[in-house]
């Protein structure tokens, strides 16, 4: 499928991610051609752009034709790129692979970002993957009775688990080479709607993740528990799913919106670098 005029843009088999090519990031994008990406990224909530070659500075000056930056805490940005930070592993880590259950960005943010850039810079010769699960595709395979079931509830979200004092990263042995910001802040909730509307394509996705959804507003623990694992495992199964193969010197774009994913192992002994930026979103609307 191209309707397009300036980018080749390329479905995989599960659509909701295609390659796109014919466009050079680390230079300014003429009107049409950011345009034309938009598009292509309202149509496909997974972006993956080979061959190109991104420094940090190129990544974050990119990022602003998504939109404004996001605000991405408990982790610190690269010396000289407020906007970037780095998602490294050296060879010899043992610590837990940061992002290796399935999440959206930051879901826990009032406004969580829109959009997540990740740039392969060093990637292992094997593993490493990055696997999304298409949340479009998981609401709209649900029944209506389920759908109307689910409107108008809404998921509670919190960085405790991870960023909290006593969550996963507070835990951390020492050979964690990311700067991770520990912090009792991180103890807040913010509710979202569990259905949510998308702001450009109109389509309604699930909105809740594993790592960041920790009840339903209004409903007891064992009935939200119930709930939230149904939709979890619903949600990521294999025909929702696309796993990316990194290669070097490839940016992937994601829509936290209507998508989520995880980073996976499989790599220990190689050094892993991404360069990662994120577009700030709006507030998630039913
Ligand atoms: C992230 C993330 C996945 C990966 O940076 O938010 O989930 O494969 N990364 O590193
Ligand atoms: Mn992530």
């Amino acid at each position: 499928m191209t309707d397009f005029r300036h980018l080749e843009v390329r479905p995989t088999p599960q659509t909701f991610v295609a390659r796109v090519r014919g466009v050079d990031l680390s230079r300014p994008l003429e009107a049409a051609v950011s345009a034309e990406l938009l598009a292509a990224w309202a149509r496909h909530p997974v972006l993956v752009f080979p061959g190109q070659r991104l420094d940090p500075a190129a990544l974050q000056a990119f990022c602003g034709v998504l939109g404004p930056f996001g605000h991405d805490p408990y982790v610190e940005p690269m010396p000289g790129f407020e906007h970037v930070i780095e998602v490294r592993r050296e060879a010899d880590e043992t610590a837990p692979i940061f992002g290796s259950l399935w999440h959206s960005d930051w879901s826990f943010q009032a406004t969580p970002p829109s959009a997540t850039l990740l740039y392969g810079a060093q990637v292992p010769p094997l593993g490493g993957d990055t696997v999304f699960a298409d949340g479009y595709a998981a609401y709209e395979s649900l029944s209506p009775v389920m759908q109307e079931l689910l409107a108008g509830l809404r998921g509670v979200h919190s960085a405790a688990p991870s960023y909290g004092p006593r969550g996963l990263f507070a835990r951390d042995d020492e050979s964690r080479s990311m700067r991770i910001i520990v912090s009792p802040e991180a103890e807040n909730t913010e509710t979202h709607p569990i259905v949510r509307r998308h702001p450009v394509s109109g389509r309604r996705s699930l909105f809740v993740n594993h790592v960041y959804t920790i009840g339903v507003e209004g409903m007891r623990a064992d009935e939200s528990r119930a709930l939230l694992e149904f939709l979890f495992k619903h949600m990521t199964r294999p025909e929702f799913v696309h796993r990316h193969r990194w290669h070097a010197d490839t940016l992937v774009i994601w829509d936290n919106r209507c998508v989520v994913h995880y980073a996976d192992g499989g790599y220990e002994g190689h050094p892993r670098l991404m360069y990662r930026s994120t577009v700030a979103g709006e507030r998630p609307a039913a």
